[in-house]
């Protein structure tokens, strides 16, 4: 199929690599035209494991232009994939995804087109975009030869693994009103539904993996599907950390306990693990989004909510154990390993070492951070705080009053605890990730707080 993709941003990207693997024509259009100048570079701007090859072995099906009409003149299939960062009040910023919209209505010109939305916008949006399409159709498209339905289509793939999250994903959601719009999309996504592609061998397929589950719906419930599930992982992870803080009050080990409790298969293992919290560009935005649609109909959401307050709590936290070790901040020299807001990233959107970093700063503390992979950009987009960077981890630790272990990069958990040790003014690590392990650290000379443990 003749497929465009608006945004060429984490999903967008995937997106479009993916399907053209697939063996689908794809162009990617995108408006900042310093990445799709990267992109015909063959570099993808953004650090994903792997893009790179498969974008390599999908160059013949892939195009990238900024050209709107070259993009979206012949596409039968348009996925709108643009950033919908979230405003001050907690709901979604919506002015690019009504940009894309009425691009789409004012360029389309295939018989039948499906539009696609895979930003995560609030429910209701579908029936918003059809309507600013069917405008932008009616004043500007000058051949009027197109007949269009939307759908949505939720992206569920995690930044640092979401190729193999997109190509073997746990299901595929359709919402629309149309059937024939999930018809078209069920013929586009066959062969990841039933496997029929060759793996790359540079991302296997799980063993026993045989097919993708496709759900379809109305509109609406599949926009929700979105938000409940990323509300429900937030919760997870929010309610393992105040378990935790029991824990270390009592003076039970949190990891016993979620080990324990994972066991059953009602609750599972996952998204169980004690630590700082989450950030990212989704969770925050998106639990903020729920909130403000159940605020718009009257109904409050104590659950998200409190997912949220103790999210924020556990930032917090990491100032509260340095001040309790070390009483004064000011004038202190404090290490951050890990900038991104997870391992396998460059992301730094809501990364919690940001946050940490800025609190610690206010009170007087020198920040001294490293990141295997987001470094450059954090020199870039947090050029407006005074955090100083370090030429390699080790170097992290140099002087140091206390080191916070913000984001488990692999590189981390092999450091030599000797050569960290005497490199340190004071042997303090606080681990956010909990990946460290206590008895090697008092062997190396350092006092280890993990989250969920009684020190
Ligand atoms: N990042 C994730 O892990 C993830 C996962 C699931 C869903 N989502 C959702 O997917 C959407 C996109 O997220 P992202 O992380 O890929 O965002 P992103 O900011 O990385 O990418 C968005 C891209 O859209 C481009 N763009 C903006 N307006 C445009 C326009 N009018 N025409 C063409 N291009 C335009 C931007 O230049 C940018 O490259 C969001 O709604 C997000 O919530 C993200």
């Amino acid at each position: 199929m003749k497929v465009a993709i608006i945004g060429t941003g984490y999903v967008g990207l995937t997106t479009g690599v993916v399907l053209g693997f697939l063996g689908h024509e794809v162009t990617c259009l995108d408006v900042d035209q310093s990445k799709i100048d990267l992109l015909n570079g063959g570099k993808s701007p953004i650090y994903e494991p792997h893009l790179d090859e498969l974008m390599a072995i999908a160059r013949s099906k892939l195009t990238f232009t900024v050209d709107t009409e070259k993009a979206l003149a012949q596409a039968e299939v348009i996925f709108i994939a643009v950033g919908t960062p979230s405003l001050p009040d907690g709901n979604p910023n919506l002015t690019y995804l009504s940009s894309a919209a009425q691009a789409i209505g004012a360029h389309i010109q295939a018989p039948h087109v499906v539009i696609v939305n895979k930003s995560t916008v609030p429910i209701g949006s579908g029936n918003w975009v059809e309507s600013l399409v069917r405008d932008s159709y009616r004043a500007e498209n000058k051949t009027q030869t197109s007949q269009f339905m939307v759908a949505s289509n939720p992206e569920f793939l995690r930044e640092g693994s979401a190729l193999s999250d997109m190509l073997y994903a746990d299901r595929v959601v359709v919402g629309a009103d149309e059937p024939k719009a999930v018809q078209v999309l069920r013929q586009l996504y066959l062969p990841l539904i039933e496997q029929s592609f060759k793996e790359p061998s540079f991302i296997p397929r799980p063993s026993g993996f045989k097919s993708v589950h496709f759900l379809s719906s109305d509109l609406q419930s599949a926009e929700l599907i979105k938000y409940a599930a990323n509300a429900f992982l937030a919760l997870k992870v929010s309610f393992i950390n105040e378990i935790a803080e029991l824990a270390e009050k009592v003076g039970a080990d949190a990891h016993a306990v979620a080990y324990g409790i994972g066991l059953d298969s009602r609750i599972g293992s996952r998204f169980l693990q004690a630590g700082i919290g989450w950030g990212g560009s989704c969770f925050g935005k998106d639990t903020a989004a729920l909130i403000s649609t159940g605020q718009e109909y009257g109904l409050s959401m104590p659950i998200t909510q409190a997912a949220r307050a103790v999210n924020s709590r556990q930032r917090a936290r990491m100032i509260e154990i340095l001040m309790h070790e070390l009483k004064i901040l000011k004038g202190r020299k404090i290490g951050l390993l890990g900038l991104a807001f997870k391992p396998f990233t460059d992301d730094l959107r809501d990364a919690p070492a940001l946050d940490i970093a800025q609190r610690l700063i206010d009170r007087g503390a020198k920040v001294v951070g490293y990141d295997p992979i987001a470094m450059d950009r954090a020199k870039l987009e947090w050029k407006n705080t005074d955090i100083q960077y370090a030429p390699d981890a080790l170097s992290v630790f140099d002087e140091a009053d206390a080191v916070l272990l913000v984001t488990e990069w692999p590189e981390f958990k092999t450091l030599s605890l000797e050569a960290c040790a005497e490199k340190m003014k004071n042997r303090l690590v606080v681990d956010g990730r909990g990946i460290y392990d206590q008895n090697k650290m008092t062997a190396a000379g350092i006092q280890l707080i993990t989250f969920g443990k009684s020190s």
